[in-house]
Parts: structure tokens; sequence; C-alpha cells
């Protein structure tokens, strides 16, 4: 195709997925089927590589996140990030209202109020229209670049839609990326199925997914995205009032909160902070708050800021629901990797939205530290998404039949002594089951094998499983595809269909992508997201079972910590039987995602001369040298007739300028990972 042609369809396709991704990400209202849109994005992608010039920043396939970084960049503010005075109690909004009518003698004034989204404060710079950095609050005048993980966003706009207005030289948004609820429980319920602590709160796993220095682990992770403020703002005119910045916002693609309210009085504040606290459960995201601000920006312009926080604006806070309860009993709950979990039995309560009945004590060092004895009144809280805690206990309230929980040392499932562990956090310590027959052990694994996201056996849940266990049919996973249908329809509640339809999910799970099998094993630490990462790094489950400890800490996102635990798993004689009946079961052990990193190069760079000038965005000069030459590249120090491309980062010098005479192709980063495909 000729270039023209090119430059013309690929324009067509980016601004059609970005209407898409738009219509899909932020206004949830899709306009396309999946497979259209991989459709048009395939295009996209062979289109680019046809013609890496057509990479730009703003381009729809700059999203998938390149190579990890080694440290954030940082940011410096061109207008700080402050914080917001905030309270408690209603008195005080009335009396912040008091105050800004002190400093704005004689004037009328309107509010808005606004849920206070709790997730991580950002800017979005967008330069000319296009998104060019991203950063987190830091200390409010410097933060983090972020720009690599924001990106991956789907609901931030790479390019701003102007409609009819024009595009702003320089705009900065600033609003709060967090995980939606939904995700967040999705992703704890993996964790867990992986062995892994589950995240505390939705809040710090969007912390903790926007610090990764792997965009590939920030994209996989559901973060979105909400915006309610500017920072500097160059080329148009300001908005003059906090709705008309929000629409101007929405109209450039933003995502902005789904309801905000006007008020004239602190009266009619008060009852937006009502309202706003009987339907914020139904946000997508948890909400600690509500922001007061005044409408007006010439308004805030005069009033001004204290040292940290602005004088026009602030923060309601919701308290955490507390309710007092009785702690009837604590009980200890065995999980598939034989943690000894306390439970705390509560006689049930309402609060924070819901009927609590139980809530983790975590360990036994919890248990002592609170001082948490049976029969004691004890306060429960529940904000948002936090799990059920117990906060402290009523000591006052003690009548002295009261008594000590001493913390099982042996498993009360089967009996077998536990051994204490310390987490790998170092928090707290574990008491864990060493007995690798413990029935909630082997109930554990079996769920853990069937579940969704590991093997996929519909059907294989808790009652099954119980059931299969509790009959004698099954003792590991292996076992399920020896079961005859008789012996499953002769379970109770069961019957000839049900039956069928397990068995047949137990089947089709024979052939499995590898990584399923690998986090279906329920090795410890290695979760989902580890399995692939394997599944990639080894042609086979025999290999993978070979590797050593060393060897596997080499892999890109698995640490000491994951390599000991793979090399310890295949190592034990009762794992290695396992595998073995795995294969006679005639389970595929064959990855079908394995990536050789000594196959004869492929790709963009075969026999081709890259040359390497300025200083790349992400890229070290090493990395980009030893990921072309992984490709089949060369990379030579000079630029003449017979190099094929010129990688050009900033402060490029004289090499870019031969290149640009003698009209040789000149990529920069992005260009150069679309050209590169996904880094090996
Ligand atoms: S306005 C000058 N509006 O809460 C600061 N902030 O505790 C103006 N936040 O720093 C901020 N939702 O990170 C504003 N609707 C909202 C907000 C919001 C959440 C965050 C923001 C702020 C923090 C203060």
């Amino acid at each position: 195709m000729p270039i023209v042609d090119a430059q013309r369809r690929h324009a067509e396709l980016a601004e059609e997925l970005r209407r898409h991704d738009h219509a899909y990400y932020v206004l949830a209202a899709p306009t396309i089927s999946d497979a259209a849109y991989d459709r048009l994005y395939r295009e996209l992608l062979d289109l680019e590589a046809a013609h890496p010039s057509l990479i730009t920043p703003d381009s729809p396939s700059q999203r998938v996140g390149g190579t990890p970084l080694t440290a954030f960049g940082s940011v410096r503010h061109s207008v700080p990030m402050m914080s917001l005075d905030n309270t408690y109690s209603p008195e005080e909004v009335t009396a912040f209202v008091a105050r800004v009518q002190k400093g704005l003698p004689g004037e009328s004034l309107a509010w808005t109020v606004e849920p206070k989204v709790d997730g991580v404060a950002v800017t979005l710079r967008y330069e000319n229209g296009v998104f060019a950095t991203g950063a987190t609050r830091g200390d409010g005048t410097t933060g983090d670049d972020i720009t690599v993980n924001l990106r991956t966003l789907r609901s931030l706009p790479l390019r701003l839609t102007a409609g009819s207005q024009s595009v702003p030289a320089v705009l900065e948004a600033r609003g709060e990326v967090f995980m939606p609820l939904a995700g967040f429980r999705k992703l704890n319920a993996d964790r867990e199925a992986a062995g892994e602590e589950p995240f505390v709160n939705p809040r710090n796993s969007a912390a903790g997914s926007l610090k990764q220095l792997d965009p590939k682990l920030v994209a996989e992770r559901p973060l979105a995205l909400v915006v309610y403020g500017l920072g500097a703002v160059e080329g148009v005119p300001t908005p003059a009032t906090q709705h008309e910045l929000l629409d101007r916002l929405k109209q450039y693609g933003f995502p902005t909160p789904e309801r905000v309210w006007t008020a004239q009085s602190p009266e009619e504040i008060l009852a937006c902070i009502t309202e706003l606290d009987a339907i914020r459960r139904s946000f997508a995201y948890d909400t600690d708050g509500a922001v007061v601000k005044l409408d007006s920006l010439a308004q805030r312009e005069r009033l001004g800021a204290t040292a940290k926080a602005p004088r026009w604006a602030m923060a309601f806070k919701y308290a955490a629901e507390q309710a007092a309860t009785r702690l009837k009993a604590i009980t200890i709950q065995v999980g598939r990797t034989g943690a000894l979990t306390p439970v705390a039995e509560l006689e049930p309560v309402f609060v924070g939205g819901s009927t609590v009945s139980r809530a983790t004590l975590h360990n036994e060092e919890e248990i002592r530290r609170k001082d948490i004895r049976v029969g004691d009144t004890v306060i429960i809280e529940k904000a948002g998404e936090v799990i059920p805690a117990v906060v402290r206990v009523e000591t006052e309230r003690r009548t002295g039949v009261e008594v000590e929980f001493i913390f099982p040392t042996i498993c009360p499932e089967c009996g077998t002594p536990a051994t204490r562990e310390k987490t790998a956090a170092g928090e707290g310590a574990v008491w864990r089951c060493g007995n690798l027959d413990c029935p909630a052990k082997i109930r554990g694994r079996l769920e853990h094998w069937c579940h969704r996201g590991a093997m996929d056996i519909e059907g294989g849940g808790e009652v099954l499983v119980r059931q299969l266990v509790t009959a004698g049919l099954v003792r590991d996973v292996s076992d399920l595809y020896r079961l005859k249908r008789e012996e499953v329809a002769a379970l109770e509640r069961m019957g000839e269909k049900s039956a069928d339809n397990f068995l047949e999910g137990v089947r089709q799970s024979r052939d499995r992508d590898l990584w399923r099998l690998i986090f279906g094993l329920g090795i410890l630490h290695v979760g989902a997201g580890v399995a692939k990462v394997l599944a990639r790094s080894f042609p086979n489950l025999d290999e993978l079972a070979r590797a050593t400890a060393p060897e596997l800490a080499q892999l890109h996102d698995v640490g000491e910590v994951i390599a000991a635990s793979v090399e310890a798993w295949f190592g034990d004689p009762q794992n290695r039987a396992l595998v073995s009946r795995l294969r006679t079961a005639g389970l595929r052990f064959e990855s079908s995602t394995f990536l050789p990193a000594n196959a004869a190069p492929q790709g963009p760079f075969v026999g081709k001369t890259i040359v390497l000038t300025g200083t790349l965005p992400t890229l070290s000069r090493e990395e980009a040298t030893a990921w072309i030459e992984r490709l089949g590249g060369k990379v030579s120090s000079s630029v003449s007739k017979k190099t094929h491309y010129v990688l050009a980062g900033d402060e490029a010098g004289s090499k870019l300028e031969k290149a640009q005479t003698l009209g040789v192709p000149i990529l920069d980063e992005a260009a150069f990972r679309t050209l590169a495909g996904p880094p090996v």
C-alpha cells in the first residue's frame, strides 16, 4: 500500500478504535463486538508493522505495555498537587462556608459536591491533545513518572477528542486511578486461589498496581480513571465553574464523577452529602467522603490556598461504620496451602451496608496483640470493600467469663502437628499443617484445580468436591480422570445429567493450556500470571520439573521465593508421582505458548543493522541492544547507507542528522517496541 493510503487508513482505524474504547470504557456502552474490534486492531497493527513511521505515542497499539523499567523517573508538577482539609463534622462544613463568605464579602456563592474517590491521585499532561506524561502526587511538588503504566488504562484517553472546541496546547487533568470493586474482588479471589496474600482494599491494590515497574503486569490489573480537576492549561480559556470544567473534561473524552450536586447554602450542602452517602455504595469505586468545592474558578483564585490545601474546598469524610457485637467463638480454617487462619464467629450485626457474622483475625499474633478473648464484646469495622475487621475489644464490658484463646498447634482437620512459619511479608507468623493428606488440603487442592481460572471444570465446586472426597472416590486431582459415570451419578443430589456434565468438563480439561495445569497444581506463590510465564519459558511440564531454582529465578517476573517454591514442589516425590499419574491420565504436558529463547531468530531485525542514538524514555542502551540482538539484529555505532534503522531518543545528535540526510528510517522507542513485538 502506498504510504499516503496507509497513513489515511491508519488515521481512520486509530480514530475508530478510540471511539470504541471511549464507548466501552468511559461510557460503559459498547458499540462493537469483540471480534469486530479485534479485526480493526489487527489491521492497525499490520499497517504499523509495514510502516513503522505510523506509530505515534497516541496510537491505540501503544497501550499494551513495554519492557520493565528499573526505576521511575520523577516529574515536577507545574501546579502543585495539594491535599484537602478534611472533617467528619457537619458543623465544620458550616464553619467552612462562613469562612469562605468572609473572604468574599457580599458575593453570592454556589457550591458543588462530588464523591471523594478513594483511589490514587494522578496528574495527566496532554500536549497538543496527546497524552504526554502521567505522574503520582508524590510530595505534592514532585511525583513519580508513571506514564507507561497509565497508558495501559483503557479509560484514559491517549488523545483528547476536541469536537467543536480547539485543542489546548497544554492540558493537565487531575483525578484518581482506582480499581473497580468487581475487578478487585476477582483479583483477590485469584490471589487467594494462588495461595497469595489478598490486597487489603481496592485503594491499596490500585496503588500497588501503579507501583509495578513492569507495565505488562499493570495492563493485567483492572484499573480505571476518574478526573475532577485541572492543573496547567495553555492555549484555551480556563472554564468559569466546576460544572463547566467537568463538562469540558467529559467532552475531551475523560471519565468524570457519575454524580455531582449543586448547592447554595450549608444546609443544601449537608443534604447533598447525605444523599451521596445513601447512593455511594452503588458506585464502581469506594468513596470515603464528599468533596465540597466553590463552583466559581474566579472566586477560587481570589481566595487562594494555605501551604497545604486550597481555601475553596473541603473534604467531608464518612466515618467507617462500626458496631459492637459479641465474639461467640474463634474457629480455625485450614486452607489449600495448610495455613491455619483464625476466624471470629460473631453475633450477626449490621454494619457498613451488610450483615457481618464472621471476620478474619489474620493470625495468632493479631489475637494476642489485641487481647481478643472468646465471649468479649468487640468493635467491628467495615468501610467500603475492606474485609470486616475486629478493631478492638471493649475490655470494660468484660465480666470475667471471657476465655483466652489457645491457638492450636495441631491441625484441627487431621490432627497433624502444625509448624510455625514467618509470612513472606515478614509480618505475623502462620501456622501451617504439613500433612499432604489433610482432608482440608485435599479438598482445597481439588477445588483449586477445578476453579474457573485454573482447569475450568464446571460443577467442581465445594459441594461436589466434599462429596467425592468423603465417598473416598477422589484423593488427588489425578483421580478425577478415573471417575466412572455410575460412581458420580450415585452421589446425593447428583443424577445422571449432572454427572455427565461434570465428567465432560473433566474430559475436556485434559487439553487445557499448560499454564492452567501449572496454576492448577497449586504450587505456593505460583499465581496465574507466573504460571503463564513458566508455560512461555518451558516447552513442556517435564522441562519445567527439571529446572533448578537459579534457572527459574532468571526468568522475568520470577523471584527467588517463587523459584525455590517451584523447585521444592517438583522435588517432592509425592508431587512427582502425581505428575506421573496425570501423564497416564492423558493430560497435555506440551506448552502451546512456549517461546524458544535460542531458536533461530525471527522477526523484523533478522539481518538488519540498527544504530542507537540519544536517550530513550525507558530502555537503557544495554537493554535495547540485547533486545535487538535476541531478535537477530545487529547494533552498529555509525550510520551509513547500509544502516536499516536509527533508534533515536532525546538529545540525539549528529547520527540522527546523518540518518535524515541519508533517508534511513528513524524509530522512536514506541515505534521500535511495536516492530519488536513482545519482549523476549
Ligand atoms: S479536588 C487541591 N475532588 O482526595 C486539591 N479531590 O484528601 C483538589 N480526591 O488530593 C482536589 N476525589 O487526591 C478533589 N472529587 C474529588 C476528589 C479528590 C478524591 C482526592 C485527591 C485529593 C485528596 C485529598
